[in-house]
């Protein structure tokens, strides 16, 4: 969302600054924001961590991950110029001393800045430790002005609608809502935020865009990787608190909403809740109808051996957590009144491929209705990772002296446009330097979302799934994932 604008002097402050995300997204973003000159003229990362590090450590640790990491080449030159507004600090997240310290060294940059900068806190820390820097940030007066100080916090945000709540009521006693940003990366990325332009900034599809002409929507988001590293995480969330309640959702509310009156923030915002008030409830003795759940197995790919979810590390070997989810949902209002809602997300399946296919309804009656044509319905398909386009497909004269048919596609490719687009965190990162909600959530969007897959998760919970594990890693999900399109005449596409 955001457009070029000088940035007041900026203190980064980063609690879990040597973890794994600091390391693969927020180093990096914040070194291609500098080599884009986006990053404010006056700004310093201040990296929080329990461990004694140098400065000295803790930069050669950066800049070795940012070879990696990083989405545009690391120069000696770039490098130079970046580290130096790196700055180790070692705290410890309970302890009073380390908030005084803390406010110390923020002061020793206003100093240097010649003014009070903007001060931008970044939880990337497990969810228990929030409430404890929370409190302290409050104690300390370290985020006391509501104008220049943010925080950023990542998924999961609560883990059920009631710790949600509990959570936004938390921070409500230190930040002010304007001063809160829920991050959900989806968000930042570039063919998500395009939905946007693509259906309000063009006329000839919004005129399409509802029950009349459309069949059904598909969300779908399938990871080739299992759980990696994330056992002990994974076995406390599921696929369907991971992915569903947030990514899938979000992308969802964006295909969905109605156009916004305005680009202003709590505009878009607003639509969004609207979305998630129409999703209509599933009831707690429907869960099994609309809700499909999966757990992948071992299998043998390409000649390796594939580990099954309950071979993996941290993992009990009977978990019951699923790592697939399929859900059909209905949107009670105007304009989707009856449109089925496809969502469905795993891990270790056959590709990683995410995309948004919108079936548009057949032909009530056509020239080409006779027995040779087979006409099949316009589809339109929205690729978001790893392919980056937007697909039309229509039906046409196949060239040759007899009249017949074929699906053909027409497709914007955002790699002929731009080989090179930014990382999700880049976006979201300068949103929140220049103080932009727009795509961040908020506490109502969170509490609602959670409340649209409520009761799916108390019936897994509730239930163990005796079936699990029900898909062969590598493949496609549980075979109930197909009936659940399947009964309405539909197919994954
Ligand atoms: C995260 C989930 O939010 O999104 C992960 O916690 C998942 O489990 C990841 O792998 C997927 O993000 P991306 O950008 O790689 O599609």
């Amino acid at each position: 969302m955001n457009e070029n604008k000088i940035l007041r002097p900026t203190t980064i402050i980063i609690f879990g600054a040597t973890g794994d995300l600091a390391k693969r997204k927020l180093f990096p973003a914040f070194y291609n924001l500098y080599i884009d000159g986006r990053m404010p003229k006056g700004f310093n990362i201040l990296a929080l961590g329990r461990a004694e590090n140098t400065d000295e450590d803790f930069k050669s640790y950066i800049k070795e991950n940012l070879e990696h990491f990083s989405r545009k080449k690391l120069t000696q030159e770039d490098w130079a110029g970046f580290q130096a507004h790196i700055t180790y600090f070692r705290h410890q997240l309970d302890q009073d001393s380390s908030y005084t310290d803390l406010q110390k060294k923020l002061k020793d940059f206003d100093t240097i800045y010649g003014t009070r900068a903007n001060r931008l806190f970044y939880l990337s820390i497990g969810p228990n430790f929030i409430s404890t820097i929370s409190n302290h940030i409050k104690k300390s007066e370290l985020a006391s002005d509501p104008k220049k100080d943010r925080i950023i916090i990542e998924k999961p945000f609560g883990h059920d609608k009631q710790s949600a709540i509990e959570l936004n009521q938390l921070l409500s006693e230190t930040f002010e809502e304007e001063q809160i940003y829920r991050i959900d990366h989806y968000l930042g990325k570039e063919t998500v935020q395009n939905i946007l332009a693509f259906r309000f900034g063009n006329s000839i599809f919004e005129p399409l865009w509802d029950h009349k002409h459309i069949e059904s929507v598909q969300i779908t988001v399938a990871e080739e990787v299992g759980v990696e590293t994330r056992g002990s995480f994974y076995e406390q969330t599921g696929a369907l608190r991971d992915m569903i309640q947030n990514h899938l959702l979000q992308i969802l509310c964006m295909v969905a909403m109605e156009p916004p009156a305005t680009l202003e923030s709590g505009e878009i915002r607003d639509r969004k809740v609207d979305v998630l008030k129409s999703i209509r409830r599933i009831p707690a003795d429907k869960v099994d109808h609309y809700a499909v759940r999966g757990q992948y197995g071992k299998n043998t790919i390409n000649g390796f051996d594939a580990k099954g979810y309950r071979q993996e590390n941290g993992i009990a070997p009977d978990s019951n957590t699923e790592t697939f989810a399929a859900v059909k949902f209905y949107l009670d209002n105007e304009r989707w009144q009856g449109v089925p809602f496809y969502v469905r997300t795993g891990k270790k399946m056959k590709e990683k491929h995410s995309y948004i296919t919108i079936q548009f309804k057949p032909l009530p009656n056509s020239t080409f209705s006779d027995t040779q044509h087979h006409l099949a319905a316009n589809r339109l398909v929205i690729n978001i990772q790893p392919l980056m386009d937007i697909r039309l497909q229509f039906m046409a004269k196949k060239p040759g002296l007899t009249l017949s048919l074929e699906p053909v596609e027409m497709i914007f490719d955002y790699f002929v446009c731009q080989e090179d687009t930014p990382e999700a965190y880049e976006t979201l990162l300068l949103d929140a330097l220049m103080g932009d909600l727009t795509l961040f959530m908020r506490s109502d969007q969170v509490e609602e979302a959670w409340d649209v897959v409520k009761t799916i998760q108390e019936a897994w919970e509730n239930n163990k799934d005796a079936s699990f594990p029900n898909y062969k890693a590598g493949s496609w999900g549980p075979d109930e994932s197909s009936t659940l399109v399947e009964r309405q005449g539909d197919k994954w596409w």
